[in-house]
């Protein structure tokens, strides 16, 4: 759905140049969740801009369901824009605007005179959203979620291809967070939208995201699908994603328990197969070996149960690295621990 080639982006302020893009290539798939993560500065924002042309590359190819968009003329982009939503972390409502106006206004926007034809689409949009009781209150009478549902629902407005979602949650609490996340999937899987969303939280990408890419000064320094990365996370800056996520920094008594002496400490993670089997209990009574369980964690990425142990193995050595042989048999993967 999107291609991204080499793309770079400067600024240019007060004749000094300012780096945010240097040679992005990315491609989303349509239909799919597609996360981007990283810290602040790291040019998402920049990143997701470029995706709607309100800021235009210094170099580089993009393609959007198939047209290359960096040759549109006014006319061209204007229509083109009517194709993707986009929703903000601060909401960006009309504040002297009903809900119903607020929803009804890219409908008008695009054109549209008929009033009953719009009222038709906002009230279904309302609907979707779940606020239709709130539709003629005005958006300082809303909860930051509300609001953000109003947001979802007039990005949503003239039926867009693609949704594009910047910090859409960082200004929520968790649990509407959850709700707001919620609702994105449920959008994306009953009107097959291609959502490309960008956060600073590991969360957010673990709940909702089918692959992502991280971010780091400008350049893509990972990518994949949300599992492979998050699970087995190869760039430190991913890492440390992956750490903050699971609330364990240096300092976590864990990572220094699995420095302890020159016990054989092992990663092992469940996906799948492995996941469904006792294969832990049975191998270990099998192999004639202990496990002293370091930290672990099991749970959910998107809709895929999986999990992972840190372990040192105790008992004989051959036996030690039989019994990982077996794990490794049974799917489990085993790593080394970083
Ligand atoms: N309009 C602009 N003019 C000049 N520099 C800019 C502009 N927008 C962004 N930048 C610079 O480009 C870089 C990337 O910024 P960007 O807003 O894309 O980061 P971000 O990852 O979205 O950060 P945050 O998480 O804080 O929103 C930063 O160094 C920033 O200062
Ligand atoms: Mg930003």
């Amino acid at each position: 759905m999107i291609h991204l080639r080499n793309v770079h982006k400067s600024y240019t302020v007060k004749g000094k140049v300012i780096p945010a893009l240097n040679g992005i290539d990315l491609s989303i798939v349509r239909g799919e969740i597609f996360g981007v993560i990283g810290h602040s500065g790291a040019g998402k924002s920049t990143l997701i801009r470029l995706i709607n042309l309100l800021e235009r590359p210094t170099q580089g190819e993009i393609t959007v369901d198939g047209e290359e968009i960096l040759k549109y003329d006014t006319v061209a982009l204007r229509n083109f824009r009517r194709n993707i939503g986009m929703i903000f972390q601060h909401f960006n409502l009309l504040s002297s605007k009903t809900v119903a106006e607020n929803v009804a206004f890219p409908i008008r926007i695009a054109g549209e005179r008929n009033e009953a034809k719009i009222d038709a689409r906002v009230d279904e949009m309302l609907d979707l959203v779940g606020l239709t009781r709130h539709k003629h209150k005005y958006p300082k009478q809303l909860s930051g979620g509300e609001k953000q549902r109003v947001g979802i629902a007039r990005a949503l407005a003239n039926q867009p291809k693609i949704l594009l979602c910047d910090e859409a949650t960082s200004a929520l609490d968790p649990q509407t967070t959850r709700s707001i996340l919620q609702l994105l999937r449920e959008i994306n899987e009953k009107l097959s939208l291609t959502i490309v969303l960008i956060t600073h939280e590991m969360d957010v990408i673990r709940t909702i995201c089918d692959r992502v890419a991280v971010i780091d000064g400008g350049k893509i320094v990972e990518n994949g699908p949300v599992t492979q990365v998050f699970l087995h996370p190869q760039h430190p800056t991913t890492r440390n994603f992956v750490l903050e996520a699971e609330h364990a920094g240096e300092d976590d008594p864990m990572s220094t328990l699995s420095q302890e002496g020159d016990a054989m400490v092992r990663r092992l993670t469940f996906m799948n197969d492995a996941m469904a089997q006792p294969v832990f209990t049975q191998i270990a009574r099998e192999c004639e070996v202990d496990f002293l369980i370091l930290s672990g964690r099991f749970g959910k990425i998107k809709s895929t149960p999986c999990g992972q142990l840190t372990v040192s193995v105790r008992g004989d050595n051959d036996k030690a690295l039989a019994a990982l042989r077996r794990l490794s048999d049974a799917g489990v993967v085993v790593e080394e621990t970083f």
